[in-house]
């Protein structure tokens, strides 16, 4: 069954029914202020930082799910309904919710009144526009009320789920005219308030929640809203909310627009009051005049799809599938952006309470936006290199506020400093911009200890030279890429943290995957050495590389696949011998990633293994069989029941390491399947059994031991954003950027007979048509009709490049 439908000419997904089987989400914003919005209307906006500037509320448990948010009530005379739907909850005449690259449009109907509320973040503007336009389609003339109603968040979000002695005596706020100000601790340490406003005269006003909900009723049932007047009232504590009441006739065929905003400002210490205690409001009337108008807002609107216009002509695809080129133009990159801007912190299964921006999930999120947005990724990859530590280890986490490492999760988790490098390395070979490696970049933000970025990478490679265990494979620390895989934590009470308790430290278990993944990254830092550095340095890497390999090789296969890990025993993990969780994903990938194996047929036999063992018709498990009890010298990944997350679950984020291992063994039709089989887009029909949006990757669906196989969870904020597309765009479509230009080099099925990809690069515009005669072959090159030897294209001077490609 499906809930809605791609409108790929709109760049829209179009849902026309509000009981999704899970709320259906989208995003809005895109430099500093962000709102997270549902398909009726919930969900909450932020200042940068999820936990530390949360502007409104929003209850992850609370009952019924995804109440709160956006809340407008329209009354005409016993009717009262809600254009997003929620939160009133009125069947209506008419749904339609219309998620776009960065706004999300309601268009609802009940009664002969129609109503189209459009939401979205303007470019460089600290708010988010509602703009509800309604518009009476009948005969005869309408009176209507129109009632908002946002609540405000006292900033930190943990506190204010927590701290309530405090929360409930600090809200504070003021109206003026048609806006209302959250100002609550401005009067103390704070430099910043909030406001929701309207551009029309309002009748009546409510800042009091108590007051504007009354006693026992909800968002679906305000006292205030049924009883048709407002309270006028001004919070005093307790918990501040922003609500207008507007009225409005409407003569038949007669439209009406209402422009809401909710803003953020900040205002320097010396400029915070215009009176005493009454706050200086100069730049939020500023942001309101900016969006007084619909000319305004049309304009912001075309802005708004011009960005993304031009983000997008980046990379794009005519395969002659559908749902593959939908995928590549628009959502796999619109969600690859997304998780730039928000990492892991706020979706509707991270709380933003939690985890600010992963180092590993920044670094490999950066290798699928970094041909969009290279500035961006320049700095990002400074700020994460200066969360480094001078002997190359660094920490798990930062906030993006402070930028500083997050000391709760703290350090150790001992494939952080190469996924540096692998982000570092795919930028320049994306811009060229070498320049980069002699910024100075502190370690761990001290000033004063600053070095150039190269040498961070240089650290970072060493690190794990310098954290090798008897096997003389990498000693896997905290955890490696699979957190849950904690091998010197042996926790056995409840409420510790898997990820920073440590009972048993070994010093000896170690993980078969930081080695392949060093095999794979430190060549990648050799090339840079030998290209814009130490010929020596180069050399060493390589020998080091070399050993990693032969010890891979020696201690990490297993007969049919590679092993995973020796855990803090010495005993194998992923292993044949092994009762349970005898095979895992994440080493066939990145071992064969890495070329290990591919001379000897051990790469493709370890392929054939996950194919037999772990691929089902919803995707390829992480591992085989399942944990079904409790082991300590594991950790967390023992710890879910069989077939979910990391015990087992097809983990969506690694399947495009065996999706790219299978074009390394040029497996073309094989590769395109694994692709396939996690792809949103072609699950849009099984909605009901896979439940997120069928739009964007998940992190997790159920595996063929759970229960609910085939169950997604956790949409939106992945990895397998950036590996997918990093998959699809660069092996599948085989379009790949080197040092020394645009490799070609596809590997696709058969039934894509011709394809045609334009892609921006280094500022040139490459038009590529690709004819498959011999899939999985090799390809000749041809550019503006003369041949070209290998499958680099040389540099264009150009602005133009046209490029006919053979695979025979
Ligand atoms: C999850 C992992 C995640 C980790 C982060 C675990 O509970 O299963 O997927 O990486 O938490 O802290
Ligand atoms: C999600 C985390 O964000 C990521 O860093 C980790 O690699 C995966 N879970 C696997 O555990």
């Amino acid at each position: 069954m499906t809930y809605g439908a791609f409108d790929d000419a709109a760049k829209e997904y179009v849902i026309h029914e509000p009981g999704t089987p899970l709320p259906w989400i989208n995003y809005l914003g895109n430099q500093d202020f962000f709102s997270l919005i549902s398909n009726t209307g919930g969900g909450y906006s932020f200042y940068r930082d999820a936990k530390l500037r949360r502007l409104t509320r929003y209850r992850y448990n609370g009952v019924p799910g995804d109440s709160g948010g956006r809340n407008y009530y329209i009354a005409e005379g016993d009717a009262l309904w809600s254009p997003a739907f929620s939160p009133m909850l009125t069947p209506l005449d008419d749904y339609r919710c219309r998620h776009g690259l960065g706004y999300t449009i309601f268009e609802t109907r009940k009664n002969g009144l129609e109503a189209e509320l459009c939401c979205f973040v303007p470019q460089e503007y600290a708010g988010e526009i509602n703009r509800l336009v309604l518009r009476n389609t009948t005969e005869t003339t309408k009176e209507i009320q129109i009632v908002s109603a946002v609540e405000w968040c006292l900033w930190n979000a943990v506190d204010d789920a927590a701290n309530f002695q405090r929360n409930f005596s600090l809200g504070e706020v003021e109206v003026e005219g048609g806006a209302i100000y959250h100002k609550s601790e401005y009067r103390e340490r704070r430099n910043h308030y909030a406001f929701h406003s309207v551009n029309h005269p309002t009748v009546g006003f409510d800042t009091s929640r108590d007051a504007f909900l009354g006693k026992f009723a909800g968002w679906n049932n305000p006292r205030t809203v049924l009883g048709g007047r407002s309270a006028d009232s001004i919070a005093q504590g307790w918990a501040p909310i922003a609500s207008h009441r507007i009225h409005c006739t409407l003569q038949p065929g007669e439209s009406k627009s209402l422009i809401f905003i909710l803003g953020y400002v900040e205002v320097s210490e010396a400029e915070k009051w215009e009176s005493p205690n009454v706050i200086n409001k100069k730049p939020a009337r500023e942001m309101m005049a900016r969006f007084a108008t619909d000319a305004q807002v049309d304009a912001a609107l075309r802005q708004l799809r011009g960005y993304w216009e031009d983000l997008l002509s980046n990379y794009q695809v005519r395969t002659g599938d559908e749902k593959l080129d939908r995928m590549v133009n628009i959502w796999n990159q619109y969600q690859c952006m997304v998780t730039f801007n928000l990492s892991r912190s706020a979706s509707y299964f991270e709380s933003g309470m939690g985890r600010g921006m992963g180092f590993r999930d920044s670094c490999q999120d950066l290798l699928g936006f970094v041909h969009m947005v290279p500035a961006r990724a320049r700095r990002r990859i400074l700020d994460i290199a200066a969360i480094q530590f001078e002997d190359g280890g660094t920490w798990h986490q930062y906030q993006p506020l402070t930028k500083q490492g997050n000391a709760d999760v703290g350090t150790g988790f001992n494939d952080d400093p190469l996924w540096l490098v692998a982000c570092a390395c795919a930028y320049i070979r994306e811009t060229g911009d070498a320049a980069i490696l002699n910024e100075p970049v502190a370690f761990n933000t001290k000033p004063g200890t600053e070095a150039p970025l190269f040498e961070h990478l240089r650290r970072s490679v060493h690190y794990t030279l310098q954290n090798l265990g008897p096997h003389g494979l990498p000693l896997i620390g905290r955890a490696d890429w699979n957190d849950c895989l904690n091998l010197n934590c042996f926790s056995t009470q409840p409420g510790e943290s898997f990820q920073t308790c440590a009972n048993y430290e070994s010093g000896i278990a170690e993980s078969v995957f930081i080695g392949g993944m060093f095999v794979l990254y430190a060549r990648e830092y050799a090339e840079l050495c030998r290209l814009y550095g130490d010929a020596g340095e180069s050399a060493d890497i390589l020998a080091a590389a070399q050993r990693m390999e032969e010890a891979v090789f020696a201690h990490g296969w297993d007969g049919e696949w590679f092993l995973r890990a020796y855990d803090a025993y010495g005993n194998k993990v992923g292993g044949a011998d092994c009762e349970e969780g005898q095979i895992y994903i994440e080493p066939q990938g990145l071992c064969v990633m890495a070329g290990i194996g591919v001379k000897e047929g051990c790469a493709k036999k370890a392929l054939d293994s996950v194919k037999e063992r772990l691929t089902t018709e919803y995707g390829t498990c992480l591992l085989s069989p399942c944990y079904t009890t409790y082991h300590k010298e594991l950790g967390e990944i023992s710890s879910y029941p069989p077939g979910y997350k990391e015990n087992g679950g097809i983990f969506c984020h690694n399947n495009p390491w065996i999706s790219i291992a299978e074009t390394v063994v040029k497996n073309p039709d094989e590769a395109f399947a694994v692709y396939r089989r996690t792809c949103p887009a072609y699950l849009e029909e099984k909605s009901d059994i896979h439940r997120t949006e069928p739009y964007v990757y998940s992190q997790m669906i159920a595996g063929r031991e759970a229960a609910t196989f085939g169950e997604a969870k956790n949409s939106w904020l992945t990895g397998t954003a950036a590996w997918t597309f990093v998959n699809v765009s660069q092996y599948l479509l085989g379009i790949i950027p080197t040092h020394e230009g645009l490799r070609v080099a596809p590997c696709l099925p058969a039934q894509f007979a011709t394809i045609t990809v334009r892609r921006r690069y280094r500022g040139v515009w490459y038009t590529i048509t690709i004819e498959n005669k011999n899939p999985g072959g090799a390809p000749r090159l041809t550019v503006d009709g003369a041949n070209i030897s290998g499958d680099v294209l040389p540099l264009s001077g150009q602005s133009e490049c046209a490029v006919q490609v053979v695979i025979a």
